[in-house]
């Protein structure tokens, strides 16, 4: 795929966008736009055209991605609108619906992500939705592009604020768990650095066996849980500490922001 991207807005999510793409050796063309040029000039230096100027990066692209915050996104779609018209956008901005930048650009056609910050390592979980003028062709684009931040999967609109709260805001509750075991090591006297590694990547092969393997969670809990071992006396302690609980609170509380958040925008 060669076609010419262009990505508005490089703060964390849009610089990690065109870094993947680099990473990835994507074949086509890439043009990043940025209100303060100087912050991306280096991009130069990888092929990347950097420039000020939404519109003409906009004007000389095929697929744009915007990545600026929700409430510089309509301005920007304002600014841009001729040369958005007639082609694939892609918006990464949180809790901003596809009809709305449909009302916007009408003739642009419109595909709402939601990556997380796993994006910076290509491994991002990146759930898109896609307005009806989006076609099969846009679709197998969409996907290859989101396929160099990570893995990603088409849904239904009335999904994402939930998955805004499951993958979206996952890092931020995993990174607690990961900071926790890693003091928890602490606290059994293992040096920091140990305990940290260990705690991470015990995280990263788990989730890695629940994508690779036919395993399920409750699965590889029970194929390590043998009976008067050490894992059941953890295990003891984990369920009596309400952490299931905890957790479907806490994913019930941030749908219930997004909604809110997005209920404002419309
Ligand atoms: N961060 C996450 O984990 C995450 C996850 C999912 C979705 N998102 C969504 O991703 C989008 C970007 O978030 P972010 O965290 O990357 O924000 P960010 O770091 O603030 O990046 C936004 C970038 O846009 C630039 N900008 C502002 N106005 C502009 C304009 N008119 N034209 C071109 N560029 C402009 C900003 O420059 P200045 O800094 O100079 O203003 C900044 O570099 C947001 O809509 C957010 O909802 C973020």
């Amino acid at each position: 795929m060669k076609d010419k991207v262009a990505v508005i807005g490089m703060g964390v999510i849009g610089g990690a966008v065109v870094n993947s793409l680099l990473k990835g050796k994507y074949e086509g063309k890439i043009v990043a736009a940025e209100l303060f040029v100087e912050k991306i000039k280096d991009l130069e230096k990888q092929g990347v055209t950097v420039t000020k100027d939404n519109k003409k990066a906009a004007k000389t692209a095929d697929i744009i991605i915007l990545s600026v915050k929700p409430n510089i996104l309509k301005s920007v779609l304002t600014e841009a609108s001729k040369e958005l018209e007639n082609k694939l956008v892609i918006s990464v901005a949180a809790a901003v619906t596809v009809d709305f930048c449909k009302r916007v650009v009408p003739k642009a056609r419109f595909v709402r992500v939601m990556p997380n910050v796993a994006i910076k390592v290509q491994e991002s979980f990146t759930a898109y939705c896609c307005d009806p003028d989006v076609t099969e062709q846009d679709k197998q684009k969409v996907q290859t592009i989101l396929g160099y931040m990570g893995k990603a999967m088409e849904i239904d609109e009335k999904y994402m604020d939930a998955v805004t709260a499951v993958s979206g805001s996952g890092p931020g509750y995993l990174s607690i768990i990961i900071e926790a075991l890693t003091y928890a090591g602490l606290k059994v006297g293992l040096p920091r650095d140990l305990a940290a590694q260990s705690a991470a990547q015990a995280v990263l092969g788990t989730a890695k066996l629940v994508l690779e393997t036919d395993q399920t969670a409750a699965q590889i809990r029970d194929s390590v849980t043998t009976p008067g071992g050490t894992t059941i006396e953890a295990i003891a302690e984990v369920e009596a500490s309400g952490i299931r609980q905890a957790l479907m609170r806490a994913v019930e509380a941030a749908t219930k922001k997004s909604e809110t958040i997005r209920k404002n925008w419309e």
